[in-house]
């Protein structure tokens, strides 16, 4: 099995590329946007002809919300048309893709977890190009897995779990939301995912299910008990800790708006793939370990 993985510096192509060599017949191709930039038909075109892949894994996206705001243009010239740029170019070549998509497509308004058929809202500009990326997707190759995911973090890139090590490293205290509930989603446990639907879809044969899935770690949390599971795992290990003290969001203003919920549920994944993440602390606890161990 051939991957080609767009967006190679990021959170999830990182961890895919640290995780196939593992996998038995898999050959990961993470590429950079100056050998596949998804915003131009020709160098995807190269990037398809040059590698030849079974499955196409579409992790280049425009993830700065709060940026988003004020670069409308930029966000659904990356979220939504090269999205379906690519999208289409393998569908050409009657290739699957695998389309990472976000919890931000809905409105955070429903009190329970959201499942994959319940009505999108999006509130930012950030979320609406996401979503009309996935619908482009979906109209473009009939061979889509749409992945929506929420709250990722690893040791590689920026995120939650290293922003709160780093100010720990600095201060005793820190500040954090604790009116806004999500499914974190510790990257190297989300790939595994990705890799294995990618080996079952990667059959010619292979007739789906396509469609939209949800895939976060199990549990759900605040982001405050989030921050306090990071430091209890830093503190077994010397690592930095400090005392968190729970704020309202009102408190944390931000550009874009965040969802006060954002829990995915994942059953339908779990259903029909027999597919389930781990809980999301033992992600925190793998984390850690590599980020303050080394
Ligand atoms: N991070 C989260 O918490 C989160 C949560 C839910 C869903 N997701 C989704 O998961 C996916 C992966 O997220 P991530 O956190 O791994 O993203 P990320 O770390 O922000 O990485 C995105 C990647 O896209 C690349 N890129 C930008 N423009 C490109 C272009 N024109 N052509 C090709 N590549 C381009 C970037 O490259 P440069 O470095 O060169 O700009 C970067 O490597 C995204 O679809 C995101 O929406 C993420």
């Amino acid at each position: 099995m051939r991957l080609l993985i767009a967006g190679w510096q990021g959170q999830v192509a990182r961890a895919l590329v640290e995780a196939a060599p593992a996998c038995p017949d898999v050959t990961a191709c993470a590429v950079g946007r100056a050998a596949l930039d998804i915003c131009e038909a020709r160098s995807i075109e190269r990037a398809l002809s040059g590698i030849n892949p079974t499955v196409v894994i579409n992790s280049a996206a425009y993830t700065a919300v709060d940026k988003a705001e004020t670069d409308e243009e930029r966000a659904f010239a990356l979220n939504r048309d090269g999205a379906r740029l690519l999208a289409e170019a393998a569908a050409r070549r009657g290739i699957p893709i695998i389309h990472l998509s976000t919890d931000y497509v809905f409105d955070g308004r429903k009190y329970d977890p959201y499942v994959e058929d319940d009505v999108t809202a999006p509130l930012t500009v950030f979320g609406r190009s996401k979503l009309e990326g996935e619908e482009a997707v979906r109209a473009a190759n009939p061979k889509h897995i749409v992945l929506r995911t929420s709250w990722i973090f690893s040791p590689g890139g920026r995120n939650f779990v290293k922003t709160m090590l780093a100010q720990a490293a600095e201060q005793q205290r820190v500040r954090v939301v604790d009116d806004q509930r999500g499914s974190p989603t510790y990257a190297p446990h989300l790939v595994t995912v990705i890799l294995e639907l990618a080996r079952r879809l990667s059959k010619p044969e292979a007739k789906g299910p396509w469609g939209v899935y949800h895939a976060a770690n199990s549990g759900t949390t605040t982001w405050r008990q989030f921050a306090e599971e990071v430091f209890r795992r830093s503190r077994e290990l010397g690592g930095p800790v400090a005392a968190v003290d729970p704020i309202a969001s009102k408190d944390y203003p931000t550009p874009a708006p965040r969802l006060m919920n954002s829990q995915l549920d994942c059953t339908k994944l779990e259903r029909t793939f027999r597919m389930r993440l781990p809980a999301w602390e033992d992600g925190v606890a793998d984390c850690v370990q590599r980020l303050v161990k080394g």
